[in-house]
């Protein structure tokens, strides 16, 4: 990697967290994403959610085709299946032989398409078990779903009540800890005991390393900031940044990019969810620039997540500019239009 004050030059990203959706509205959120990254992690979140090895295999096709129609041949997309009460070992083998990348575990109600999740992790044991002989990776929204516990401590209780219990029960698994909040995640992962394994991770979005929860009520209610996990206090903030930026290669780039169209998110009840894969890599980079660490952005962003996925690194060079852009108003999605992350305001690193 090479760095200046205009300049970075690094090895191409990848994005370990991602949300593509189906249809007409994948082309235009997949076209922000190949410009930028060499592979994803797609998400199963859909309607209905891809729970099977087969739905998964027709989700790639459907992906494929599309990258097909846009002549991008450069794209990898990692596909994840839907963790639920009901899903067998077998499945779990399945899984693993037919490619699949990891299981998804979203505790039921957590957040968009999550009805079908996990109510209780004790329906999972033989899938879990599974999992763990086979090496499958579970990656975790970490958030408890006790309506009685204040939304901004779901993430923090989640560790003690679920995580913790679950890597103790199943002490070789591997998990990632997904789009992490706060202070209490990034250090129960950054001190986990794991022999020396590489055994647990976490993804950390652009905007949870750039806001607080501030940024949700800025001068009336900002509905393009809301995401779950919920933004938190700047406390929690400068801890993702320490850890992000420290080297640590526990911690590693998951935008969580989250399109929903802009009457979704500008309405009474509006979903959950950023969009930022117009200009993730730019985004990232302010972030890690903010506190003098643009040394430590490709450990982060094309080190880390491959080598814990134990896939190779990719080998292109991308180039990222100190050249100010504005990020549009608004960008197509299918029949409507969605709002991007920091819409009409100036970042300063462009990608070339
Ligand atoms: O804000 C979010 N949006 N968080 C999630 O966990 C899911 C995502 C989505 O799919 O929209
Ligand atoms: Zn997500």
């Amino acid at each position: 990697m090479s760095t200046n004050q205009t300049q970075i030059q690094l090895i191409q990203p990848d994005d370990w967290h991602l949300h593509i959706r189906d249809g007409e509205v994948m082309k235009d959120v997949l076209i922000d994403t190949v410009r930028q990254f060499a592979r994803a992690i797609i998400m199963p979140n859909l309607k209905p959610p891809v729970t099977t090895v087969d739905l998964a295999n027709a989700y790639r096709t459907r992906i494929q085709l599309q990258l097909k129609s846009l002549g991008i041949d450069s794209f990898t997309p990692l596909m994840t299946l839907y963790l639920t009460n009901n899903t067998s070992a077998d499945e779990v083998r399945k899984a693993k032989a037919a490619g699949i990348t990891a299981f998804k575990l979203y505790p039921a109600g957590a957040t968009t398409n999550s009805d079908a999740g996990v109510t209780d992790l004790k329906y999972c044991h033989d899938a879990l078990e599974a999992m763990q002989a086979v090496g499958m990776p579970l990656l975790v929204h970490g958030e408890v779903t006790s309506p009685e516990i204040d939304i901004f401590d779901r993430e923090a209780v989640f560790i003690y009540q679920v995580l913790d219990p679950l890597r103790k029960d199943f002490p070789e698994l591997k998990v990632v800890f997904e789009h992490i909040t706060t202070l209490q995640a990034a250090h129960y992962v950054r001190d986990a005991a794991t022999g020396g394994k590489n055994l647990i991770a976490a993804t950390i979005t652009p905007q949870h390393l750039l806001m607080n929860r501030n940024a949700i009520f800025a001068g009336g209610i900002r509905p393009h900031n809301y995401c779950l996990p919920v933004l938190k206090r700047e406390e929690h903030r400068l801890a993702l940044l320490e850890v992000a930026t420290s080297g640590n290669p526990r911690f590693f780039l998951g935008t969580d990019s989250a399109p929903h169209a802009k009457g979704a998110k500008e309405t009474a009840c509006g979903c959950a969810g950023c969009y930022s894969a117009f200009n993730a890599l730019g985004l990232y980079a302010e972030a890690f620039e903010s506190v003098g660490k643009l040394d430590k952005l490709e450990g982060f962003a094309s080190f880390f997540g491959p080598d814990f996925y134990s896939l190779p690194r990719n080998t292109r060079k991308i180039i990222l500019v100190k050249q100010a852009q504005i990020i549009p108003n608004e960008l197509p999605l299918g029949d409507a239009t969605i709002v991007p992350l920091r819409a009409g305001e100036t970042i300063a690193w462009s990608l070339v």
